[in-house]
Parts: C-alpha cells; structure tokens; sequence
C-alpha cells in the first residue's frame, strides 16, 4: 500500500482539541506476578502520544491487552499507565473504564496537554479479536456499538498507531474514521514504509529466513514474496523446513511425520511441493538436522534419512550455508526461528543466524513475537534495522491480504481530501 493515500499526525491542528489515539501496548505478561516483561511496544508509542502532548491535545489513549485464548493476559492497563507516565515524564492517569460513566467524565475534564489512558478494550465483547470471525459488522454498522457510541462524541479527531492490530476488523481500530477527522501515527507510517522496503523494490538480492511453527503465516507469505519476485532466496528452516524437505522427497522418519499430522500440518505438504516446482532455485531446505540423544544434542545429514528423532534444529551445514548467503544479501527479513531457541542444545541454529544476521551489511527486519523474543535473547536489537512490533498483521501484510485499519484511514484520507 501507499503512504500517501493516508493522513499523517502534522495534518491537524491539536491544540485544545480532545483526540482519541489507539495504540497497540498489548505486552507479554508474567503468568505470576502479571507484570509486562517486554516494554518494546510501549516504548514504540511514545513518538505520537509525545506528538500530540506536546501539541496541545486534550489526549485519551485506548488500547487492548491480552487475547481471549490466553485469559491469564487480559488484565487492567494500571502498569501501562504507569510505563507511559515514565516515558513522557507526565503523568497518565488511568482510569479502568473503557467507554462508561467514568472513562466519559475523564475524557470531559482533561486539559491542553494532559492524557488518560483508557481501560483495557478486551473488557468489551465487541472488541475482542473472534469478533470479525463470528459478528462480521461492518465499520457504518459498528457505529451501534457502545464504545463508539460512548467516547465518539466527546472527541474532535482519531489518531490511529496501532500496526500490530491493523488486521483485526473491531470498532475501536476501523469504525471511528467513518465519523471523524482521523490520522495515521508515527508507528504506523514507520512499520509501512519499512515493510514496504522489503516487499516493494528491495535491494537485492533479496533473502527470506523463514521458520518456527506457525507454518500457514509462514507459507502465505511465502506465495507471496515468491509470486511478486520481492524473495530471491528463502532459507527454510524450523517445521517450516520440515514440510519443504518432505515435499522434495524426504522421508523424516515416522516420529516426525507422526507429530506433523497430528497437529494438522502435513496438508502444507501439497503447497510445499508446487513452491518447489514454481521457484525450486529460489528455496533452500536445510541440509542436516539436529536432535536429541541421551541428553545431547546430535546431528544427521538429511541424505541419511529417515530416522526416528524428534527434529528441533538445523544441523551445522545448514548453518554454514545459510549464513553465508546471509551475509551476501541486502535486504533480509526474519520469521520465525529455526530451532526450539528456548532448549540450550537446539538454540544454536537460532542463535547463529541471528548473530550473522544482526552483522550483515544489508537492511535487515524481522518481527514477529517468538522471532523478537529470541533475538532479544541472542543480540542486541540495535544491530537489526527494522524491528516491526506487528505479529499477525506483518504476516497479512507481508501476504499481500488487505489490513482492515489500512483500508478505513484510507477511506477517511479520500472523504477528508475531497471536502
Ligand atoms: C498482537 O499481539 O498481535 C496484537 O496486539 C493483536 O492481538 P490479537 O492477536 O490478540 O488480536
């Protein structure tokens, strides 16, 4: 998508104005002390919330935290509150109502320069992420729902900063736009304009590390950097590798395959094997695999399968050569990591790529929750270019699929520019 179809945070006057920003602060949490463990997406927010302060803005701030599957997340924002307060050096009050009685009354006593920070969005059915799965309203639709109902008409413009939500279809991220006056944050130009570096044009040649588990962002992305040509090389590795290296003929054993189709994996298989028969130059698969025995880590050449291991890493060939065409590219992107990073003895394919990765000449991005988490571990993230807040809305983004948010601002950038 273009940048320019969207409507930057200078667009507007903010002084005295009340502003509604949406911003994406939803952080990993301890399970027991329900403490945030990773500040990254706070920190990030801090550009535009700053902005607006500093612009006289009357400042309401909403976000989401935690996600229905994982309960133990969704908690109140007071600690969020209290991180931005550090950030901004002023304090964000907080109040744990989203859109009622006492979030309006907060909303109606700010002053020019001062931010409330609003309760956790979850709290409300409308928002939560199954809602464009099982409801499907649409934004004029949404307009009956009781956050915007309740906070749309005490504000005079949306900001939206948000990118890491950008492909969820909820009121508070696509529905406050058909309304109001709205603008795309610093965060949210900052993640486009870098993805846009890897997916549009890259520098080349252009190299794709792409592992972990989740095999069907893995695989959707992958169609489409191959179909657009934006991928000159993919290094499979992780179960993604896996499903490459049965799809060209391999056989993993029966442990492995079992494990694969239990978890409903195997039906990539198919894919797996037209990418190779479309763009087979363009895809590594991993050389030799690392496992366990007798409590120590053990490699086979992949030539010598099948065997009865549980694969959980790249073997050292396959590091060797991986991270020699790392270090050739110039532009290189991240999904994902190789091995299972968390068990010493298999996190040295993770923590080998990373490393090459953080020294390479190129311009180098990743993302994704697991990839950051083992960067954050192995490297200092200053020595990657690009590190995008998003998870699920990178992948819809890096897949060619519409955004949701993107589609709404741009909607409001062609109604606003019009008038
Ligand atoms: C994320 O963590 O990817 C975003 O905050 C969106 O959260 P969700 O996947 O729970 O909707």
């Amino acid at each position: 998508m273009r940048i320019s179809n969207l409507i930057s945070i200078d667009q507007f006057d903010y002084f005295n104005k009340t502003v509604l920003l949406r911003v994406d602060i939803n952080s990993p949490i301890d399970v027991k002390t329900k403490k945030i463990i990773n500040e990254n997406r706070i920190q990030k927010s801090i550009p535009t919330i700053k902005a607006l302060i500093d612009n006289g803005a009357k400042l309401a701030i909403i976000a989401h935290q935690g996600d229905t599957l994982d309960y133990q997340n969704l908690i109140p924002l007071y600690e969020h509150a209290e991180k931005l307060s550090l950030y901004l050096g002023i304090t964000v009050h907080y109040v744990d109502d989203v859109a009622g009685p006492e979030a309006q009354n907060q909303i109606k006593k700010l002053q020019s320069g001062e931010a409330v920070l609003l309760g956790n969005l979850r709290y409300l059915s409308e928002e939560v992420s199954t809602f464009e799965n099982t409801v499907k309203l649409n934004a004029q639709e949404m307009l009956q729902t009781h956050l915007i109902r309740g906070l749309a008409p005490l504000i005079d413009i949306y900001v939206n900063d948000a990118f890491a939500t950008a492909h969820r279809n909820s009121p508070s991220m696509v529905a406050f736009q058909e309304l109001k006056p709205s603008a795309a944050g610093i965060l949210l130009y900052e993640e486009i304009t870098n993805l846009n570096k890897v997916m549009q044009n890259p520098e080349r040649p252009s190299v794709f590390v792409v592992g972990g588990a989740k095999i069907s962002d893995a695989f959707g992305m992958m169609k489409e950097v191959l179909s657009s040509g934006s991928a000159d090389h993919i290094l499979t590795c992780g179960i993604t590798g896996e499903i490459m290296l049965i799809a060209s003929g391999f056989n993993l054993g029966s442990i492995k395959e079992q494990f694969l189709k239990n978890r409903q994996l195997d039906i990539f298989i198919e894919y797996a094997k037209k990418y190779l028969q479309d763009y087979g130059e363009k895809i590594s698969v991993p050389v030799d695999l690392a496992y366990c025995k007798d409590g120590k880590r053990q490699e086979i050449l992949t030539k010598k399968l099948p065997a009865e291991h549980m694969f959980k890493d790249i073997g050292s060939h396959t590091i060797e050569h991986y991270r020699a065409v790392i270090k050739k590219a110039r532009t290189l992107f991240v999904n994902g990591p190789p091995g299972v990073y968390e068990e010493p003895e298999f996190s040295t394919g993770t923590r080998k790529l990373l490393k090459t990765i953080a020294a390479a000449d190129g311009f180098t991005v990743i993302g994704g929750g697991d990839t950051v988490t083992a960067a954050t571990k192995f490297i200092d993230l200053k020595n990657i270019d690009y590190v995008c807040t998003g998870g699920g809305a990178m992948i819809q983004y890096l897949s060619g699929q519409q955004l949701p948010l993107i589609n709404s601002l741009e909607k409001a950038f062609k109604r606003d520019s019009i008038c």
